[in-house]
């Protein structure tokens, strides 16, 4: 099969620079989403059309095996299919999706082309409550016989209630010809596809119809409003498959998935969560409240509290993150580690069950096993100019508010005294301490404050 994608519509109700099929749903281009569903068909080919947003379209997929065609100006749906037409392989049907229309799903784009098989011309249509704006799907005996746009539709026709919903499947050498004899004699003076119908219908090429199993599969977007239902019906599908798997979810309506998350078994999640790129939560793990979660492994146990922020990092069982942790990218933990509240871990491998409470920042460190650092430490892993790691071996206690001033390390078992700033290494098994030592100034007196000789 060849797909066409027709993308070149401008979109001027999105009221955005950014052309229209690049608006993010999910957090992915709405193209994207298409091009996507489309790839699990697994085309021969697949090609583009875009126009409105000069090159950003292209300029966007250019590192997938993708055809594109400029369509400028936009003369209507059945020119922008003739654009394509060097990328349509005669000996196979060519089907044609509207990069607006993100949800549709592989299964309902699979049925119409088994239902157009190699020689028929099938449309994907929708009985919609409210029909206006769709063109309606015409039909006599039963059969269809033309597809007629709501501009040029006579009052009998606009109360027909099947509508198209612009996907469709064609025989490719006819439909070549057939974009040919388009006319643009009609209400918008645009070359419309759904034109072809009529013309099939004279050549003798049966036309079927085949239907999604819900609309909202064939909703297109157009502005922001229609951007944001979208949005909030594809997650909450989303959410539904994982409340079907077995996930506890707080509020099925409160949680966004951009990207794909895997869950094993009992994972529970609280309301306000984002997770994006791709999320592995293994079984019994929870997330607590507002965290938002991105390309991270979380291991089987872990417990995620409220208020996180984490990226790039691998969360090992049973550890305990936050509330309020920050895991930036390169965090690897270990399990049985506990990150608490305004700690800051980035680049780093943190090896089983050490602990950071409170307020530190570990960054590009090498931290080994049951290691205690207090409330306050900061690894000073950055001169200005370059960047310089931090060993601290296992067994280590960090005494609060000391500064790690990397390149150092801190050998198996030491212990550093509260207030130590280190700048050389500390060796294994002793108190280090770096500070002025405590005095007393017995005959100390405060300051009194002196007559002025203003005022
Ligand atoms: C089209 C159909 C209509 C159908 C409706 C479903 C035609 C003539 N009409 O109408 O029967 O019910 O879709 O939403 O086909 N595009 C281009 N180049 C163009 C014109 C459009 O690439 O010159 C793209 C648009 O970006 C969009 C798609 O084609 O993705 C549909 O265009 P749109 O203007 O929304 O078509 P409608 O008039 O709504
Ligand atoms: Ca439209």
């Amino acid at each position: 099969m060849n797909i066409v994608i027709l993308a070149a519509g401008m979109g001027k109700r999105m009221q955005s620079a950014l052309p229209k099929v690049l608006h993010r749903l999910a957090g992915k281009p709405l193209l994207c989403h298409v091009i996507d569903t489309a790839r699990t068909l697994a085309p021969a080919g697949m090609c583009i059309v875009y126009g409105h947003g000069g090159d950003a379209v292209p300029a966007l997929l250019k590192d997938q095996a993708l055809a594109f065609a400029r369509q400028a100006p936009q003369l209507g749906t059945g020119h922008a299919v003739a654009q394509a037409e060097p990328y349509l392989h005669d000996g196979m049907p060519t089907m044609v999706l509207y990069g607006d229309v993100p949800l549709t799903r592989g299964a309902s784009l699979e049925r119409l082309a088994a239902a157009a098989g190699a020689d028929r011309l099938a449309i994907l249509t929708v009985e919609m409550p409210d029909p206006t704006g769709y063109g309606r799907i015409v039909r006599q005996a039963g059969r269809i016989v033309r597809i007629v746009e709501q501009k040029d539709a006579s009052a009998a026709e606009l109360a027909i209630t099947e509508v198209n919903t612009g996907i469709m499947v064609a025989p490719t050498a006819h439909l070549k010809r057939w974009l040919a004899a388009l006319s643009n004699d009609n209400a918008q003076g645009e070359y419309y596809l759904t034109d072809i119908v009529a013309q099939a219908v004279a050549d003798g090429v049966e036309v079927v119809s085949a239907q999604p199993d819900a609309i909202w599969e064939t909703l297109g977007v157009n502005s922001k409003v229609q951007l944001a239902q979208l949005e909030r019906i594809h997650q909450r599908e989303l959410a539904d498959r994982l409340l079907e798997l077995g996930v506890t979810l707080a509020d099925p309506a409160r949680i966004d998935i951009r990207g794909s998350l895997t869950c094993g078994r009992d994972v529970t999640i609280d309301v306000g969560c984002v997770f994006e790129g791709d999320v592995v939560l293994a079984d019994n793990v929870t997330v607590g409240a507002n965290c938002v979660i991105r390309n991270a492994k979380v291991a089987a146990g872990a417990a995620i509290k409220p208020f996180c922020h984490i990226e790039d990092a691998v969360i090992g069982a049973a550890a305990q993150i936050g509330p309020y942790a920050r895991l930036r990218p390169g965090t690897e933990l270990a399990s049985d580690v506990h990150i608490g509240n305004f700690v800051e871990v980035k680049n780093s491998t943190i090896g089983v069950g050490s602990k950071a409470n409170h307020l530190a920042y570990v960054g590009d460190t090498t931290m080994g096993a049951r290691v205690n650092i207090g409330a306050g430490t900061i690894t000073c892993n950055y001169d200005g100019v370059n960047k310089f790691r931090t060993v601290i071996e296992d067994d280590v206690f960090i005494g609060s508010d000391s500064q790690l001033v990397a390149p150092v390390t801190v050998g198996a078992g030491a212990t550093l005294a509260a207030g130590t700033t280190l700048t050389r290494d500390a060796p294994a098994g002793k108190l280090t301490v770096s500070r002025t030592r405590q005095i007393t100034l017995d005959n100390w007196q405060r300051p009194v404050r002196q007559p002025s000789s203003k005022n």
